[in-house]
């Protein structure tokens, strides 16, 4: 479906929920990041006052913008990626593992002779490399061509080296897997294309540990609504997937959001098929972590049958998202929100103030009832970006 406002959606297959597990997978995860010292749950802010503004009941965002100090979700996956990988290479017990068995002193010289690689729009391989560091093993990170000075300083920053090629997300992505065959290196991709699944199946895992902090924050209160931003969807699968497994039959109604000239999941819920399709071009947007053009077939596998519906938007509804927060109503906290971070609160601000988005409200089921939870999933990880969006360059 099209719209003057130049937000397209299409519905979802709904088929049912996700195949539960037994919740193994997600406590061995939790069991890990509870293992690292800095590890602590990121805040779920209410915003009363924004939500009565714009007549729904309640709205709650996650801000993922303080975890470790990186400003983005990414470490909640790719730490934990990368050391069920090493446990794995090294032969270290994984279930569970926790730091101190990884950073064992014995284990020291066996992790410096380790090189691990992935590709990046930014937040992941920052990521990657902040563990990378942090375990004593080399990171090699590829990003697309485009990056911003300001993502590449924030990988060089942990020591990894990094390396800008000349071709999109998705070109990263098979260079880097190419040069993890060709030198025996670790690939430690959030992605999955071919190859391994285990380690995209364990960075989910560790995304999926979000749903838990959010649920104990909660009690009883459970969201009706979910907005989920996708770049190569694992981190919106895992989400939906482990509120499927805690919540069931009660799980929130889920809509993802992609920018429109990276709308893989959209494209593919269009095409309706049941097959994940790649979309093609430059992928050019503001929302950098969400610039990827190959869905990830585990994510895919989880959101086409489970999401209600796919939304593509222009970056107008990221800008308008990371005004909206960082500028909010009396009583409400402010949340510093980064393009791809801002993007599903101001999906929501868009379709419940602007009348020709009446057909999207309600295929979102949006009503003074709706209890909406939101993830800001990166804070001003490029601050001149930032500064440009919300004092008005850009
Ligand atoms: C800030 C931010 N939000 C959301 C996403 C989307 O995650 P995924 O690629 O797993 O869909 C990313 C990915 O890099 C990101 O950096």
């Amino acid at each position: 479906m099209d719209d003057a406002t130049g937000i397209q959606f299409a519905a979802g297959h709904r088929a049912g929920p996700p195949k539960a597990d037994d919740g193994r997978a997600v406590e061995d995860a939790l069991a890990f990041y509870r293992s690292l010292p800095d590890y602590t749950p990121t805040p779920l802010v209410c915003l009363d006052r924004l939500a009565a503004h714009l007549g729904l009941g309640r709205i709650w965002v996650k801000n993922e913008g303080r975890r470790f100090g990186l400003k983005a979700f990414k470490a909640m996956g790719a730490a934990y990626g990368l050391c069920r990988a090493l446990a794995r290479k090294l032969g270290v017990a994984a279930s569970p593992l926790t730091l101190a068995a990884l950073t064992d002193p014995s284990l020291a010289q066996h992790l410096a002779q380790i090189t691990c690689i992935t590709a990046t729009d930014g937040n992941h391989g920052r990521a990657v490399a902040w563990a990378a560091q942090r375990l004593g093993c080399r990171a090699v990170v590829y990003m697309p061509r485009g990056t911003t000075p300001a993502r590449i300083d924030n990988v060089r920053m942990f020591g990894a080296a990094v390396e800008v090629i000349d071709g999109t997300y998705d070109q990263a992505v098979a260079l880097a897997a190419a040069a993890a065959e060709k030198h025996g290196w670790l690939f430690i991709q959030d992605t999955f294309q071919d190859g391994d699944e285990a380690v995209p199946a364990w960075i989910m895992n560790g995304y999926r540990v979000l749903v838990r902090e959010c649920l104990d924050a909660l009690g009883d209160d459970i969201p009706t609504h979910v907005v989920l931003q996708a770049g190569v969807g694992s981190f919106a699968a895992a989400i939906q997937a482990e509120l499927s497994a805690c919540l069931g039959e009660r799980r929130p109604r889920a809509t993802v959001v992609e920018p429109t000239r990276a709308a893989c999941f959209y494209r593919s819920a269009l095409a309706g098929d049941g097959q994940p399709h790649p979309v093609e071009g430059d992928l050019d947007t503001i929302m950098a972590g969400l610039a990827c053009g190959v869905p990830s077939p585990l994510a895919w596998n989880i959101l086409w049958p489970s999401a209600d519906l796919f939304v593509a938007c222009p970056d107008r509804v990221a800008r308008r998202g990371m005004r909206v927060l960082g500028n909010p109503l009396e009583g409400d906290p402010p949340v510093i929100s980064g393009e791809s971070g801002a993007v599903g609160l101001g999906l929501v601000f868009e379709t419940m103030s602007d009348p020709r988005l009446a057909g999207l409200k309600q295929a979102m089921g949006l009503d003074p009832g709706s209890r909406v939870l939101v993830f800001s999933t990166e804070a001003d990880t490029d601050p001149v970006m930032y500064r440009r969006v919300v004092w008005g360059d850009r």
